[in-house]
């Protein structure tokens, strides 16, 4: 099973952006984490970083026919990546929507995301273990 990680905005600056909020973890510390999880899944996966909506939406087109799961923290553009939607829904590759922290326990604009509805599920609150779980679950529901 081949698994694309996109993390969007700001996710760059993890480790010393707001620790109390995101943890202390650097992104390079998150993508071990992930690389480690997903070798015991056995998986191959690649993790990359975005800070603009449309180079996010270049790598959904670029992953049709290469990837068979996504695991998507989009970051601030949840609340309002509208074109970020539509390419999710227009590449049907089942994607997990994660957040490091809870976004519903935090202001009322973090309360809806307008990618959730068609991603396969959420995962929120759990720091980098949400990855882990993303994985888990993609593993879980990959049709063998
Ligand atoms: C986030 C939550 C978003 O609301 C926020 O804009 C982020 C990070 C998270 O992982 O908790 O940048 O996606």
């Amino acid at each position: 099973m081949r698994v694309l990680v996109i993390h969007g905005p700001n996710l760059n600056a993890l480790g010393s952006r707001e620790p109390h909020i995101y943890g202390s973890l650097t992104l390079e510390q998150i993508d071990a984490r992930i690389a480690s999880e997903a070798q015991g899944l056995g998986m191959a996966v690649r993790c990359v970083q975005h800070s603009s909506e449309g180079a996010i939406v270049d790598e959904f087109h670029a992953a049709a026919g290469t990837y068979d799961g996504i695991v998507l923290n989009q970051a601030a553009y949840t609340h309002y990546g509208y074109a970020l939607r539509a390419a999710v829904a227009a590449v049907g590759i089942p994607t997990v929507e994660v957040h490091l922290s809870n976004p519903q326990a935090r202001e009322e604009f973090r309360a809806r995301s307008v990618v959730a509805a068609v991603c396969r599920g959420t995962i929120a609150g759990f720091g980098v273990e949400s990855y882990v779980l993303a994985l888990r679950a993609l593993a879980a529901t990959h049709p063998r």
